[in-house]
């Protein structure tokens, strides 16, 4: 089985994914790390020399070549990557496959998000809470309708990475 782990930036996908995956026994592949060895390039330098675009398309080339494994894997994958080229369609008619959306409120996301933002070239800019917010907000309210068709959902706000990992082996088995 293929988990993959889907919600917006600073979600937890990579944290979490990679304690459900040693909990699992499954291997743990993160899609950014993925396309940052592909491309030998950190996620900011590829946004800023070949652009937003040029991600989106190979995002979408190493999701559908990992989705087709059929090893057991726990997959986290960008903030974006449910709603680009389909694929969200693709992760939910992908043989054995099951998704999972991290859910966070928009308070858990500005507040992570304004440590995090560095590495992230889409809202590294944002100065102040207030920024952040607006654009979060927005952000969020058009991606939702992807993650929302995620098989199974899971609430992070206020809970600790490992009680997150067993809501998730909850739901799952
Ligand atoms: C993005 C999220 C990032 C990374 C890129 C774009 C997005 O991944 O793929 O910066 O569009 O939300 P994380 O969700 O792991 O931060």
């Amino acid at each position: 089985m293929i988990i993959v782990l889907i919600g917006y930036m600073a979600s937890g996908k990579t944290s979490v994914g990679k304690k459900l995956a040693k909990k699992l026994n499954y291997k743990f592949i993160d899609l950014d790390d993925y396309i940052v060895e592909k491309e030998n390039m950190s996620v900011t330098e590829v946004f800023k020399e070949k652009g937003e675009i040029y991600f989106r398309k190979q995002e979408s080339i190493y999701l559908n070549k990992l989705l087709k494994s059929k090893k057991n894997r726990v997959l986290s994958v960008g903030g974006g990557t449910p709603c680009y080229s389909g694929n969200m369609d693709v992760i939910l008619n992908s043989k054995n496959v099951k998704s999972i959306y991290l859910k966070a409120s928009l308070n858990t996301l500005v507040e992570k998000l304004m440590r995090k933002k560095a590495t992230r070239p889409l809202i590294a800019h944002i100065e102040t809470e207030t920024e952040m917010t607006e654009f979060i907000g927005k952000h969020l309210f058009e991606r939702v309708q992807f993650y929302n068709q995620a098989e199974i959902q899971v609430s992070i706000d206020n809970k600790s990475k490992d009680d997150i990992v067993e809501d998730i082996i909850l739901e799952l088995f």
